[in-house]
């Protein structure tokens, strides 16, 4: 991995083209969380004391290659320098727009963002001609955007092929953490995956189940698992047409020796608004519906984490939303949380709905490391190799 801190380059007055994902959750023209800001901070506090000048590239939202009012980067600038407690020069011109001399005659330490590149057409059709128009805008370019790498877009693959490229700061940390849950693996390994549908996560499951020792099944995907091994999930909700998922994951569990677990116990209602009883398995009703793992089913995950060195985590146990159904949730953060405090095991998670879990119970310092990657997380957990990552490498 080339990371621009390792490179002893004379980056003085160089002109650095920073691409990074503030992809920002907005409301009203407000930004409502800001991770993602905050992750970019310690590449731009390396080029700045190395004196380089800073031109950041990013996009937010999906506006198709129009220019759209309410998708202007200009509200994340003024964040950005808020919280860095800088200047952050915002260019309002869209990125075909703008000339050379006006990056080229910012001060040496010295921040310039320029407006959403997805106003661009050339952006996300990979546009040769547009890659290299942006390449021209700088001396080197950085990728620190892990969470936009599963792109294939001008500004993270095609723009490498003009332009001596490195690894930022936060995108080589999130590949050194996501290494350690898929090739560089301290065994043994559980994965613990949940959210609603097993069809959408069936490719992780199978890449990972080669390597791991166990994988925990819960959340609404474990309906579907129970009820293709004979079990009764009431109005539980459940993909029908997944028999030979299930089968597939079963014979690959022998075939590589990774355990499957999935819940003896749950949580029930007659409505999602409804209160909670716990029910073993085999008690389910015809009109219950399935909202949490129950008691003995986290406690057995407590006993796989307790012989664990590696864990990680995607997708919640329940339906989190309503306090009745959290219970199975929130115990699954909470022993991660202490073994990961007491024990150093190395815990990753990551995933939306995960994320969203995690700082709903305030745990986001309670795993080694957390992923606010979306489908560049799944795609990197499902053993794909991702487009921005591979222009990196291939870049010399
Ligand atoms: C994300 O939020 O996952 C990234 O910014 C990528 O956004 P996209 O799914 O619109 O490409």
């Amino acid at each position: 991995m080339k990371i621009i801190s390792d490179q002893n380059l004379n980056l003085k007055g160089k002109k650095v083209l920073l691409r990074v994902d503030l992809n920002v959750p907005m409301k009203n023209g407000a930004i409502t969380e800001t991770s993602r800001i905050e992750k970019i901070i310690p590449t731009i506090k390396f080029l700045l004391e190395k004196q380089a000048k800073i031109i950041i590239l990013s996009h937010i939202g999906r506006p198709k290659g129009n220019v759209v009012k309410g998708m202007s980067l200009e509200p994340i600038s003024k964040k950005l320098s808020s919280l860095i407690n800088k200047e952050v020069i915002f260019n309002n011109k869209t990125v075909d727009q703008v000339k050379i001399s006006d990056v080229e005659n910012i001060k040496n330490c010295s921040i310039m963002m320029l407006e959403n590149i997805r106003f661009n057409k050339g952006e996300e059709t990979n546009d040769e001609r547009f890659a290299k128009d942006i390449s021209k805008l700088g001396d080197i370019f950085v990728n620190d955007a892990f969470s936009v790498s599963h792109r294939s877009h001008a500004s993270v693959e095609r723009v490498t092929k003009f332009i001596p490229s490195f690894y930022g700061l936060q995108i080589s940390e999130e590949i050194k953490a996501l290494k350690r849950i898929t090739s560089e693996i301290k065994k043994p390994i559980t994965l613990i995956i949940g959210g609603s549908k097993i069809s959408t996560k069936i490719r992780i499951i199978n890449n990972l189940i080669k390597k791991f020792n166990n994988i925990i099944i819960v959340g609404g995907m474990a309906n579907t698992l129970l009820k293709h091994t004979g079990s009764n999930i009431g109005k539980s909700i459940c993909e029908h047409d997944c028999a030979d998922l299930i089968k597939e994951i079963l014979k690959n569990s022998e075939k590589y020796n990774c355990s499957i677990t999935y819940p003896k116990d749950v949580v029930v209602s007659k409505s999602l608004e409804g209160s909670g009883k716990n029910k073993d398995i085999n008690d389910v009703e015809k009109d219950d519906i399935i909202l949490d793992i129950g008691m003995k089913t986290i406690d057995n995950i407590k006993k796989i984490i307790d012989d664990t060195n590696t864990v990680l985590w995607n997708g919640p146990a329940g339906y989190f939303e309503n306090p009745n159904f959290q219970n199975g949730t929130s115990k699954i953060l909470e022993i991660i949380s202490n073994k990961t405090k007491n024990d150093k095991i190395f815990s990753v998670a990551g995933g939306g709905e995960t994320v969203a879990a995690i700082k709903k119970f305030n745990k986001l310092n309670s795993f080694t490391f957390v992923s606010t990657a979306g489908g560049a997380f799944l795609e990197y957990l499902e053993g794909k190799t991702l487009p921005g990552i591979k222009a990196l490498n291939k870049n010399v």
